[in-house]
């Protein structure tokens, strides 16, 4: 198992956002999220590298339960890659200089490492030629792709993508489906929220359906989508079949 989470609970004041969620993810294994709005996917995201506190309940990466804070949580956290719906680039920065920063800062790596990194993993995602621009001269395609490969740069054992196509232009969602598609081939562990049903049957191992914070179903996605068991699932995805 690379994450456990095991009887997590989290509240917003009165709001139970998530109830007792248990769900682990074994190495190498692609999992989506899916669920409708509200249902607790984005904060399930955010606990698990703890963006977001947690009330009760353990989360395990890689054998190791996160604390609360302090440097170890720095380091383990750094083991989770997060790629979110906006690319949250560092617009400041040239786009070299934005994969470069966490291996430097947080790896202590060195500078002409860490560049060499860096143009190896903008090649991979396809941007290498914008590697001297800023984030505003790339289009959200080409932004979202650097944002995986600033990720990658860190090393992760497992990436988290959060919506990462829903702010997209159309013609944009595919290049970087394909970019996460690959790495799905390469073996990477994978948990992504996304409303790209296409993306969700072809590439998850295993479908995980969220309703009202709590996790309702989980099936292979040939399974899911063709035998959904639970009326909330049977909704959600006749609602999707009908516009
Ligand atoms: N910081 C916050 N303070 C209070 N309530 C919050 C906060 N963040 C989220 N919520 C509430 O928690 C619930 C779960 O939100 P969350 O963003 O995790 O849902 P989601 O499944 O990601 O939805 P969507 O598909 O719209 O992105 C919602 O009812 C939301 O309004
Ligand atoms: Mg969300």
């Amino acid at each position: 198992m690379l994450v456990e989470l095991i009887g997590v609970n989290k509240h917003f004041g009165d709001l139970h956002v998530l109830k007792d969620v248990n769900l682990t993810v074994s190495r190498g294994e692609v999992v989506v999220v899916l669920g409708p709005s509200g249902s607790g996917k984005s904060t399930l995201c955010r606990a698990i590298n703890r963006l977001e506190s947690i009330g009760s309940g353990r989360i395990v990466i890689d054998g190791r339960e996160l604390p609360e804070e302090g440097k170890e949580l720095a380091r383990l956290r750094a083991d989770v890659g997060m790629v979110f719906q906006s690319f949250n680039l560092f617009a400041n920065k040239t786009i070299l200089d934005n994969v470069t920063l966490g291996p430097i800062k947080v790896r202590g790596m060195a500078k002409d490492e860490a560049q060499t990194l860096a143009r190896g993993l903008l090649s991979r995602v396809g941007v290498a030629d914008q590697a001297a621009k800023y984030p505003a001269q790339l289009s959200g395609g080409q932004q979202q792709r650097v944002a995986i490969a600033r990720a990658l740069a860190m090393r992760p054992k497992v990436m988290l993508f959060d919506e990462p196509t829903s702010a997209l232009d159309p013609e944009m969602v595919n290049e970087v489906l394909d970019v996460m598609t690959e790495l799905a081939a390469e073996g990477m562990t994978m948990i992504i929220v996304t409303h790209e049903m296409g993306f969700a049957r072809k590439a998850a191992d295993r479908v995980v359906f969220m309703a009202d914070g709590a996790v309702v179903e989980q099936a292979p996605p040939e399974e899911f989508f063709s035998q959904p068991r639970t009326e909330r699932a049977k909704d959600f995805l006749s609602k999707l079949i009908s516009h």
